[in-house]
């Protein structure tokens, strides 16, 4: 209790998704780093960007890493929130970056391992220079392609989770496998997946773990819509 009300202090990070604030109370604790996992076409990405979005409106500025695509086309390939405004990325509110971007400022590096922790202290720079206020990395599992190695992405994130606490930052970073160590190293996970239903697949959204505020572990239903991502309680009855 003691602990939760030292992270109240802190403060909140007010995700702006409704559904997912009111599941932890306000929004995310301040400077967590939030894991978010699960198979692909779950809405990882989607609520990613809601979050940036949401946050920018209100002049909390983000930053979104993109590894697998430019970040341009992540962001056209989703139908736009009917919220979204170009200003947004006009006058930097929303900032995106490519991982291979950040790679090239590395110079040579005599491992993986060692490239990742300097794209990392790139982004550091991106958000103290900047005053970022939330960033999304989509995803860590492609952040270093070549890694191929659990332990030295963990190790990545960690890093990553140290930066952003001591930037003021709170960040979502997607995974696209359940992995131990990355659990263990994240403030909070939040798993999506797919949930069939008489004949119907529904995408759902569960909360595993968020450090620094106690919170629902229920399994929500969730809608992508051009409104943004809602959420529901997945009714146990004929399931
Ligand atoms: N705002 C939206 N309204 C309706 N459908 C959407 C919206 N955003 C995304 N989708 C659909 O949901 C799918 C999966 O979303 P995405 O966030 O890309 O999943 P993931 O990142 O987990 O692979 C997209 O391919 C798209 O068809
Ligand atoms: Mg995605």
């Amino acid at each position: 209790m003691q602990a939760m009300e030292r992270k109240e202090e802190r403060g909140r990070c007010a995700t702006g998704i409704e559904g997912l604030d009111s599941i932890l109370g306000g929004g995310i604790p301040a400077s967590n780093l939030v894991l978010v996992t699960g198979g692909c076409g779950t809405g990882k990405t989607t609520l990613a960007l809601e979050f940036l979005i949401r946050g920018a409106q209100k002049g909390e500025k983000g930053l979104l890493v993109s590894t697998v695509e430019a970040p341009e086309k992540m962001l056209a390939g989703i139908p736009r929130f009917d919220f979204f405004d170009d200003k947004l990325l006009q006058d930097g509110r929303l900032q995106l970056v490519e991982a291979g971007q950040l790679a090239e400022k590395t110079g040579p590096v005599s491992s993986e391992k060692e490239r990742g922790i300097k794209m990392v202290e790139e982004i550091e720079k991106i958000v103290s220079f900047g005053g970022l206020k939330r960033v999304v990395i989509d995803s860590i599992s492609s952040f270093i392609p070549e890694l191929g190695d659990e332990a030295a992405e963990a190790e990545i994130l960690k890093k990553i989770s140290r930066a952003l606490y001591a930037a003021k930052c709170t960040g979502i970073v997607i995974s696209d496998r359940m992995d131990a160590s990355e659990n263990a190293v994240a403030d909070g996970v939040v798993v999506m997946s797919n949930h069939e239903r008489r004949g119907d697949l529904l995408r759902t959204i569960q909360v595993i773990k968020m450090k620094g505020t106690s919170h629902s572990r229920s399994k929500y239903v969730i809608d992508l819509t051009s409104c943004g991502v809602l959420i529901t309680p997945l009714l146990k009855g004929g399931i």
